[in-house]
């Protein structure tokens, strides 16, 4: 694969990424050792950053895993009186993270709704300030459909893994079979949410990519 970021610079920042608490750490390791992917802490600081500089209250996320970047938007939003949804399909990792969430003493900013987020969705009634999307890549452009409505003007749109591990650059016939659809979807959603007219959106090589799009 193509490497979105010179691993030695990655490996530098996330040197300097902020101090956590063991169970962060401990939630990191079992992650790596458990295959879950979970975001870098340099990109929970570089969320946590966006979440005080919009005044985010109102978050949602799809694809919680085990509740680590969970816990993070939490930290940063819920000083403010903010609150966190999120969403995850996987029942084990839905467990981890009901666990994961009490720990760190998060259980009333942040709810938990376990199931596939196309059949969720449709049934969030709020207005969101910050959206993160980091779920299965190849349902991006459906979720985007339910989403935008549901954000509000000013709000932001944050999407992760858009480069997917750089395979966005490689020839259709070098990609693996599997990886095509995924690819193509991503290229088409990254078209769309680039040129669409209501919003502002910027990619940015950092973690496995991060699309930030502002609502105008
Ligand atoms: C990359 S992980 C999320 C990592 C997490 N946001 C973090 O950084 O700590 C993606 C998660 O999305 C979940 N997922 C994928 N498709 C989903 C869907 N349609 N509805 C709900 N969850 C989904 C997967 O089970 C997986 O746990």
């Amino acid at each position: 694969m193509v490497s979105i970021i010179n691993p030695q610079i990655e490996e530098y920042i996330r040197g300097l990424a902020p101090e956590r608490p063991d169970y962060m750490l401990e939630m990191e390791r079992y992650a790596e050792e458990n295959y879950v992917s979970i975001i870098p802490p340099e990109v929970a600081q570089f969320l946590t950053t966006l979440i005080h500089l919009s005044q985010a209250r109102e978050v949602l996320e799809i694809g919680t895993a085990i509740a680590y970047s969970t816990i993070w938007l939490a930290w940063a939003a819920a000083p403010r009186g903010g609150h966190i949804t999120t969403i995850e399909i996987n029942e084990r990792r839905a467990a981890a993270a009901v666990e994961n969430i009490r720990q760190a003493g998060l259980e009333d900013k942040i709810t938990l709704l376990k199931g596939h987020a196309v059949d969720i969705v449709p049934h969030l009634k709020d207005e969101y300030d910050f959206i993160f999307i980091d779920a299965a890549k190849g349902q991006y452009g459906w979720f985007f459909e339910e989403l935008y409505p549901r954000l509000k003007p000013g709000g932001l749109l944050v999407s992760d893994n858009v480069l997917a591990e750089g395979a966005v650059v490689v020839p259709e016939e070098e990609l693996r079979h599997r990886q095509k659809t995924a690819v193509r979807r991503l290229r088409d959603y990254l078209r769309m949410i680039t040129s669409h007219p209501g919003l502002e959106t910027t990619i940015i090589p950092f973690g496995d990519g991060l699309a930030v799009s502002l609502k105008k």
